[in-house]
């Protein structure tokens, strides 16, 4: 069985509420069988980074960077990840007031190192969460999980 890792952190609830559609998509019927971990950032550890074959990262936008949680959890896990993972396969969720630019690059710079490779085009929720951000963050982890389980990515 494959293995999802969701990693988020959230202060009020908007990328909470993406993070756990994102967890809805992933268990749906559609996909096979997928376990998916479900973490705070603050929680989540090189352990679960190992366990996962795939990864969605969930941060609000926080001047102009991921979240300091989301920061964390990727300076603690890294050395001792590092040359124990395959690329994995990973995508993000962001929600911010602005574009989230920032918090997306800030990612990707890291995940460069990690490495994780974007398997998917990240959802960027602008503002207010709608249900259209909710709908679209379910299809993320539907794919994503599907991606896994199908061993597409
Ligand atoms: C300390 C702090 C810094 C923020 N910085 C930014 C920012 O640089 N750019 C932006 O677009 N939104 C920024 N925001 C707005 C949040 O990204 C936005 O409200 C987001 O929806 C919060 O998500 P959450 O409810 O999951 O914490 C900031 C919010 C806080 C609390």
């Amino acid at each position: 069985m494959k293995h999802l890792l969701i990693v988020y952190h959230t202060q009020t609830d908007n990328t909470g509420k993406l993070a756990r559609a994102a967890r809805e998509g992933a268990r749906s019927d559609l996909v096979g069988a997928v376990e998916v971990r479900f973490l705070k950032a603050a929680r989540a550890a090189a352990e679960d980074l190992l366990w996962a074959d795939g990864l969605l990262l969930a941060t609000p936008e926080n001047f102009g960077y991921m979240s300091g949680a989301m920061k964390d959890f990727l300076d603690r896990t890294f050395y001792q990840v590092e040359g124990k993972i395959l690329p994995l396969p990973y995508t993000v969720l962001i929600s911010a007031g602005n574009d989230g630019s920032g918090a997306l690059r800030s990612i990707r710079r890291i995940a460069g190192g990690y490495p994780f490779t974007e398997v998917q085009e990240p959802l960027v929720a602008q503002g207010e969460i709608t249900q259209s951000h909710l709908d679209r963050a379910e299809e993320l982890g539907a794919t994503l999980a599907a991606g896994l389980e199908a061993g597409v990515f």
